[in-house]
């Protein structure tokens, strides 16, 4: 079972992530991160960036990215990674791999993923959930198999990211993402929800049947996964006294 832990705020949620990512890299600066785009991880960054760490070695992979949009698109993943993680953290560009940035499209899924089985793998991935229940951007009925490849949208999904583009036009249709396969090889799944628009999908991923039309509830199959949500995307988990009651008597030497 994933460990729930329930906070106040997706501020106090971004200091608990930044712990674990904290933890990992001092013991091992050459650690391999997963990195996830979107509202959700931004107080987990803001809290890294806050931290005397140095991050200069270690190596990030981006879950996805949109296709279609012009190379330096404000709202590419690239983009947005490069201003929300890669300069706070001080991370180094070269180090730092987004899908579909090298070469034709078409080849871009298989490479993603020699590119990741070269690097050892990802020690731990961050990860958001959309509405419609994706992680990454593999939307219902994306196989728990699934490698990197390009997708389509769903018009949820359009909807819900139109806020960052001028119209919800704007919004390109393809994406490349990791497969829910991909996610599911990285050593540690860090799940971030917040706000009560995400209460279903997460409380589905967590407690709910592992199904494919519910592509998060894929972390039910991995052996380690932290869920940090507040507590209005916790309002459907059926079993959050009991996650609350554990978090309280976790063990000394227990750690996100
Ligand atoms: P959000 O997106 O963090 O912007 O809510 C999460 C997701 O779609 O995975």
């Amino acid at each position: 079972m994933a460990e729930v832990v329930i906070v106040d705020s997706a501020d106090a949620a971004g200091e608990l992530a930044a712990d674990a990512i904290g933890h990992l890299v001092v013991g091992n600066p050459d650690a391999v991160l997963g990195l996830a785009t979107g509202s959700t991880p931004l107080t987990t960054w803001r809290a890294l960036a806050a931290r005397d760490l140095d991050l200069s070695r270690v190596r990030g992979f981006a879950l996805d990215e949109y296709v279609g949009l012009p190379p330096g698109h404000p709202q590419s993943y690239r983009s947005v990674i490069t201003r929300e993680v890669v300069e706070p953290l001080g991370l180094t560009p070269s180090l730092v791999r987004v899908p579909g940035d090298e070469g034709p499209i078409e080849f871009a899924g298989e490479d993603y993923e020699r590119a990741l089985v070269a690097a050892g793998g990802v020690d731990l991935q961050v990860l958001g959930i959309g509405r419609t229940g994706h992680i990454g951007f593999n939307e219902p009925g994306s196989s728990f198999a699934s490698r990197t490849r390009v997708k389509t949208l769903t018009e949820q999904t359009r909807r819900d990211n139109a806020r960052f583009f001028d119209s919800i036009d704007d919004v390109p249709m393809h994406c490349i993402t990791q497969g829910l396969g991909t996610i599911l090889r990285a050593r540690h799944l860090v799940l971030l929800a917040f706000g009560e628009a995400k209460a279903e999908a997460l409380a589905g991923a967590v407690e709910g049947p592992v199904t494919a039309s519910l592509p998060a509830s894929a972390v039910q199959l991995h052996a380690r996964v932290t869920v940090i949500v507040d507590e209005a995307a916790a309002s459907r988990l059926a079993h959050a006294d009991y996650y609350r009651y554990a978090w309280e008597h976790r063990l000394d030497w227990e750690r996100p």
